[in-house]
C-alpha cells in the first residue's frame, strides 16, 4: 500500500513544554485516519505542522513520499485541509466566498466552484450570504473550500465540532463518500471515541502529545470483541461440538484446551450443556474482552474518553 503522509520523530515545543512528543505516524492511500485525543492533547498542533502552518522543532514528515518543502512544496497542492473553524467573508455568498480561494490557489477553471459545491450538498445555498449559514452549512462550506482544487488527501481538524447528531451524521457520510468514490485519503482529528469509531479504518491515539497507539479499525474491533474464554478437556472435540450442535464457527482455538468462542456469549449455559453432552469436559469459562472504551482508558491511565 502507498503510503501518503508519515512522520518520523515529529515534534513541537513551546518553550519548555513539549506538546506533541517524537511522534511517528504513517497514513495509507484510501484511510480513514481517526486521530483521536481529548483537549490539548496535541491535535491541532500535529495538524498545523502537516499543514506548514508552523514548524515543527524536530522530526520529519513525508507526504506522498517526499519530504515536505516548507515553501509551498508541490505536495500541498495534493492536500485539503480545515484547521480549526473555517474563516469566511461572512457578507459574501458562498461561490464568492469559494471565488477568492479558486484564484488564491491558482485554479483556471470555474467549473470546480459548482462541483465542491454539489459534492457537499449546497447547490442551492450558492447565492446565500455566508452570514445566514447554519454552522453545519458552514462546515460544508469549509469542506467545499479544501475539495476545490481536487486534492488527495484532506487534513480535517475536528471537523464536527459543534454539530448536531444529525450535522455529525451527515458529515460522516460524505466523508465515507469522498473516500469511496473519490479515492481520498482522510486525517480527521477528534476527541468523540464513539465518533472515530463509526468513521476511522485506522485510529491514532495521541496523549499528552504522544501517539500511544495506531491501530486498523478491524484489528482494534478484534481486541475489543467479547468472547467465552473456555479451558476444555479436549479443544478440537469442543470445536466439532460448537459446529454441529450451536451451529457456530464464531470461535478460535488457542491450544492447550483453551478455545475463544464469539457466539453465545450472554448463553453460557447452552455452551457448557451441549460440550458435557458431547462428553467433553469444561474446565474454566468467563466472559473475556474489554469494551472500546475500557480500552482505551487502559491506553490513557484512566483519564476518560466522552
Ligand atoms: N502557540 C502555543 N504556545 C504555547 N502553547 C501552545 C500553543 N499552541 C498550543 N499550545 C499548547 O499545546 C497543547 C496542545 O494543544 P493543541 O491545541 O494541539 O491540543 P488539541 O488536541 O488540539 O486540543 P483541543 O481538543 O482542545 O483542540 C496545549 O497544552 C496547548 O496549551
Ligand atoms: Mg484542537
Amino acid at each position: 500500500m502507498t503510503c501518503i503522509l508519515r512522520t518520523v520523530g515529529l515534534t513541537k515545543r513551546y518553550g519548555g513544554k513539549t506538546v506533541v512528543d517524537n511522534v511517528d505516524m504513517s497514513i495509507q492511500a484510501g484511510d480513514i485516519y481517526g486521530f483521536l485525543g481529548q483537549n490539548g492533547a496535541g491535535k491541532t498542533t500535529t495538524l498545523r505542522m502537516l499543514t506548514g502552518l508552523i514548524h515543527p522543532s524536530a522530526g520529519e514528515i513525508e507526504l506522498f513520499g517526499t519530504a515536505m518543502q516548507w515553501s509551498k512544496g508541490k505536495a500541498m497542492a495534493r492536500v485539503g485541509s480545515i484547521i480549526e473553524y473555517p474563516g469566511f467573508y461572512l457578507n459574501l455568498n458562498a461561490a464568492e466566498n469559494l471565488e477568492i480561494h479558486r484564484r488564491m490557489m491558482g485554479m483556471g477553471n470555474k467549473t470546480c466552484i459548482d462541483e465542491a459545491l454539489a459534492t457537499v450538498g449546497l447547490t442551492d445555498a450558492k447565492h446565500q450570504k455566508v452570514k445566514n449559514f447554519s454552522l453545519g452549512m458552514k462546515q460544508r462550506l469549509g469542506i467545499a473550500r479544501a475539495l476545490l482544487h481536487r486534492p488527495e488527501l484532506l487534513l480535517l481538524d475536528e471537523p464536527t465540532n459543534g454539530l448536531d447528531p444529525g450535522g455529525i451524521k451527515e458529515m460522516r457520510q460524505l466523508f465515507l463518500d469522498l473516500a469511496r468514490r473519490r479515492g481520498i485519503t482522510f486525517l480527521i482529528s477528534s476527541h468523540l471515541l464513539g465518533e472515530v469509531e463509526q468513521l476511522a479504518s485506522k485510529i491514532g491515539i495521541i496523549h499528552g502529545g504522544r501517539l500511544l497507539e495506531e491501530i486498523g479499525s478491524e484489528d482494534l474491533r478484534k481486541k475489543t470483541r467479547h468472547c467465552l474464554a473456555l479451558k476444555v478437556t479436549d479443544e478440537q472435540k469442543a470445536a466439532f461440538i460448537l459446529e454441529q450442535r450451536l451451529r457456530t464457527t464464531d470461535y478460535v482455538v488457542s491450544g492447550t484446551g483453551g478455545l475463544r468462542l464469539y457466539a453465545y456469549v450472554d448463553r453460557p449455559e447452552q455452551v457448557s450443556a451441549a460440550l458435557a453432552a458431547g462428553g467433553v469436559g469444561v474446565r474454566e469459562m468467563s466472559v473475556s474482552g474489554d469494551s472500546l472504551e475500557d480500552y482505551f482508558l487502559k491506553l490513557t491511565g484512566g483519564e476518560k474518553f466522552v
